[in-house]
């Protein structure tokens, strides 16, 4: 069934869980992801980027999506990740997405305020929740000084304007994590404490993007097999139970399923190299993406909330 993010976070924040948002670009994904959620009874949310709409051609997606939406009992959303184009917002809007974020993050404060409640304004009359997010999720290079760090971090005060201002549903925050699989130099580090004041002036549900983990097994297995993984550092899973125990309720996954997907190809190719059938290197790699949410959803704890 598809439902809005705004159903699933809701359900997520009353019950003190996270639910997934994987991102899809092709078959494989949207097979391996909503497998997996079948398999364990959870929710999840299929994030779509505007890249992976020009990948794949936004037909395609909605299709693949709406397939395996007849086909699974578990409750799944529909999701534009990232936007940033309004022509592209609107097309989800009016043409079967049940969830859009609108990342005016990189606008100045009132500009992201104008444009996130325009969103907002077209979205809501059909039906379709929509996601802000403010303060930046800088990159390893950019994390040079403390105080560099604090200015990109959300402000506590600014987020409960800006819900307020907008009518979002739920809200991206920056916390210290960042895109990809280079997060961090030295240690992890996430502002934690300001999370919890971030929570304790918003009310509605809060999103983490950039939460991937980076298997250090699987950047092991693709170096040995070609690949050129060096120094790939991801958040920890002990800080993502944390996050989720301080109130976080959407979990954006997308560069450990990248990973696993291209190390179990790798391995394939590399130990048969008479092969050459798609079927047999893709199903490995789309198995491989299955083990992955598996273990996210049992990290969020949204296992067996389905319904
Ligand atoms: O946050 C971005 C997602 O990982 C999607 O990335 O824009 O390369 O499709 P993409
Ligand atoms: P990762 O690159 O950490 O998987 O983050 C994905 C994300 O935030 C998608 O919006
Ligand atoms: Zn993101």
């Amino acid at each position: 069934m598809l439902v809005t993010n705004k159903e699933l976070m809701d359900a997520a924040k009353a019950g003190g869980y996270a639910v997934g948002a994987f991102n899809i670009n092709n078959m494989e994904f949207v097979q391996a992801i909503t497998d997996a959620a079948e398999e364990l009874n959870s929710p999840v949310i299929l994030a779509v980027s505007q890249g992976a709409i020009k990948y794949a051609g936004f037909s395609n997606i909605v299709s693949l999506v709406r397939t395996a939406s007849e086909d699974k009992k578990v409750k799944l959303s529909l999701h534009l990740d990232h936007g940033k184009d309004m022509q592209i917002i609107e097309q989800c809007i009016n043409d079967g997405f049940t969830s859009v974020m609108i990342d005016g993050s990189d606008l100045p404060f009132d500009e992201n305020i104008a444009i996130t409640r325009k969103v907002v304004e077209m979205a809501r009359p059909k039906g379709v929740s929509v996601e802000g997010e403010l303060g930046r999720l800088a990159g390893v290079e950019d994390h040079v000084s403390v105080s560099k760090e604090n200015a990109t971090y959300t402000d506590p005060d600014e987020a409960a304007e800006f819900v307020e201002k907008t009518g979002v549903d739920s809200l991206a925050v920056a916390i210290g994590t960042s895109h990809g699989a280079y997060k961090f130099k030295g240690d992890a580090k996430l502002a934690m404490d300001r999370l919890t004041e971030i929570i304790g002036k918003v009310d509605v549900p809060l999103v983490l993007h950039g939460a991937s983990g980076v298997n250090q097994e699987h950047v092991k297995m693709g170096n040995e097999f070609g690949a050129k993984l060096m120094n790939a550092r991801g958040v920890p899973d002990e800080a993502i139970t944390e996050a989720v125990k301080r109130g976080i309720c959407k979990v954006n996954i997308d560069t450990d399923m990248r990973i696993a997907f291209t190390v179990f190809i790798r391995k394939t190719m590399y130990e048969k190299p008479e092969l050459f059938d798609p079927r047999k290197y893709l199903g490995a790699g789309r198995d491989a993406i299955v083990d992955v949410v598996k273990y996210k959803i049992n990290l969020f704890g949204s296992e067996g909330k389905a319904f």
